[in-house]
């Protein structure tokens, strides 16, 4: 069945919180982007549709570092179980960054499975001088949206106040 990536409307709101909480193990995740959204920094939502069913989503948020620089954030990222394995997730990362790269984002960061993301160009950010506020080490991977804009040996990379709600 084809797989249709498309930004989120308000519509969509109840069925990306039932795609995050059926794909986590609580509904921290799902509460996250309600939150985003309400502070207005979803830079991007995207949305999968399969066979009419909203199936997946992404969201990305502004992260920042000491310098002033300002990237994108992935998270969360989930797909409903009975459509995973099929290239939904992989549609919606690499939407997720066509969309911020065209807003102006010139690096985007995730917290991730580096067998999985490592796909998509992303690298461990330790290497990059790069970490985060949860000791992810590796987990914790950067890639360049715009060449020259990933702010090298920038140190600590934060993520929107909104996620100080995963607790
Ligand atoms: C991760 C997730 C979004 C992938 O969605 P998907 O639509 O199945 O992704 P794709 O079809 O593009 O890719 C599937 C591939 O990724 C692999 N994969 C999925 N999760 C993985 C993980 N945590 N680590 C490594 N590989 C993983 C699968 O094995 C599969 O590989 P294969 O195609 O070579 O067999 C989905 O499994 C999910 O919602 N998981 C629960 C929520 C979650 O963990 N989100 C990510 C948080 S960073």
């Amino acid at each position: 069945m084809p797989i249709l990536i498309r930004p989120g409307r308000p519509a969509d709101v109840a069925a990306i919180r039932a795609i995050h909480e059926a794909s986590f193990p609580t509904a921290a995740e799902a509460r996250l982007v309600d939150l985003l959204r309400e502070a207005g920094r979803l830079a991007a939502s995207l949305v999968a549709e399969v066979g009419g069913a909203v199936a997946g989503h992404v969201a990305f948020s502004p992260v920042t570092v000491g310098s002033g620089a300002v990237g994108a954030g992935l998270a969360p990222l989930a797909v409903l179980p009975d459509y995973r394995r099929r290239g939904v997730g992989a549609e919606l990362v690499a939407a997720g960054m066509a969309a911020c790269r065209e807003a102006g984002f010139g690096w985007a960061v995730v917290l991730g499975e580096p067998d999985y993301y490592g796909r998509f160009g992303f690298r461990p950010a330790p290497g990059f001088g790069l970490s985060d506020e949860y000791g992810g080490g590796d987990a914790f991977q950067v890639v360049e949206l715009t060449p020259g804009a990933l702010p090298v040996g920038a140190g600590l990379v934060r993520y929107a106040p909104e996620f100080a709600s995963l607790g």
